[in-house]
């Protein structure tokens, strides 16, 4: 008699995470806990969550529809790969490069403009915002949607962690890849949102999400002495100190949580709980736990910046990894849509 033989078990695809960020201005705590944290946890060898591989970029195309001055765009780049690195993007584990050193990424870019309809872009919240309220929109900024796709379908990548406004993105870089793949057969890897875990937003110096566009940011490498006065400046309610107050939903609670240890935490909710205090003090303790959470990264920093040529070292060999991967991944788009005249070698997932 013949036995049923159990179904091999699917072998499991390799996860990559994949995720870029954009250089225009120096990371705040914002950026740090809502997106830097996640993207090292996901590196190969890091949290719980790890992934197979990491792809993460630099987005300087991307910059350019709003950083107009060469000089400072130079400047974010490299600040931002340094700020990166220090923070614990481990360049062993993760391909860490910028955007524009894989010219791939372009030509994607176009196959899939080809694919994209008008009124996907006009939905997008970016362009959308900022026709509503009456500033000029350029093209980059209303194709903006179709280079992130790209960026995200030249390497395959199968997971991508963002914050909750990127999420429609992601979905725009699903239909484009679905129609692709649709009209031309099983091109592209149709990647997933990840969103930190929590989703928690940040809050700023004013209460409100901590955003440049709000003026509200506490940079993560601000000199000590800038960033204690702008935390000795974060708002706060006028009720007098002696009464009790409610831990949950306070800004200074929230970032102060952020880096303290569990027993701070609770020592500070029950300090609110018990009033009888200033916000002054908070607000030392904020400045000193804020000190400790970043001070390794801070001195890696240094030494990374008086070693020079490392960062660039860095970038040059993740560019080189990243173009490899776009490569074959452009090659498999050119070919199935008939730009290529001779099948590519090993064009295979
Ligand atoms: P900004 O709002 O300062 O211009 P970006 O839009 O460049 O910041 O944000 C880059 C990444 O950091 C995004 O993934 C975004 O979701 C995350 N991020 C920015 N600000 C916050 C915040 N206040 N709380 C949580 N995540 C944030
Ligand atoms: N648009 C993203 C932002 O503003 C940055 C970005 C560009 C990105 N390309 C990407 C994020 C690809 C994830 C995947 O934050």
């Amino acid at each position: 008699m013949k036995t049923e033989q159990p179904p091999a078990p699917a072998a499991a695809r390799p996860t990559r995470a994949l995720s870029g960020i954009q250089p225009t201005g120096r990371f705040h705590w914002g950026n740090y806990f809502g997106a830097i944290r996640q993207y090292i946890d996901l590196q190969p060898g890091g949290g719980h969550a790890a992934a197979d591989e990491a792809y993460y970029f630099i987005a300087d195309l991307h910059a350019l529809t709003t950083v107009r001055d060469p000089a400072r765009l130079r400047g974010l780049v490299h600040d931002a790969a340094v700020d990166l690195v220090a923070l614990g993007l481990d360049p062993e584990k993760a391909v860490l490069f910028v955007q524009s050193d894989v010219p791939e990424v372009t030509e994607l870019t176009w196959l899939l403009m080809t694919v994209c309809p008008m009124g996907l872009l006009e939905r997008c919240h970016a362009y959308k915002d900022k026709k509503t309220r009456g500033l000029p929109a350029d093209a980059g900024l209303f194709t903006y949607p179709v280079l992130m796709s790209a960026d995200i379908l030249a390497y395959d990548a199968t997971v991508v962690p963002v914050g909750e406004d990127q999420v429609q993105h992601i979905e725009v870089c699903r239909d484009l890849a679905g129609t692709f793949n649709h009209l031309y057969g099983d091109v592209f890897t149709l990647p997933k949102p990840r969103l930190v875990e929590g989703g928690a937003k940040v809050p700023g110096t004013d209460g409100q999400k901590m955003s440049k566009s709000y003026e509200n940011t506490i940079d993560v490498f601000e000199e000590p002495a800038a960033q204690k006065k702008k935390i000795m400046r974060i708002t706060t309610d006028s009720r007098p100190m002696e009464e009790p107050k409610d831990p949950e939903g306070d800004h200074l609670f929230a970032l102060h949580s952020l880096m303290a240890t569990a027993d701070e935490r609770q020592a500070m909710a029950d300090l609110y709980r018990r009033g009888g205090f200033g916000y002054g003090e908070v607000k030392k303790a904020l400045v000193e736990v804020a000190a400790r959470f970043f001070a390794e990264a801070r001195a890696r920093r240094q030494a990374i910046e008086a070693d020079p040529g490392r960062i660039e070292a860095i970038l040059a060999a993740g560019a080189t990894r990243a173009r490899a991967k776009a490569r074959e991944v452009l090659d498999r788009a050119r070919a199935a849509c008939g730009l290529a005249r001779t099948m590519p070698k090993g064009g295979g997932r």
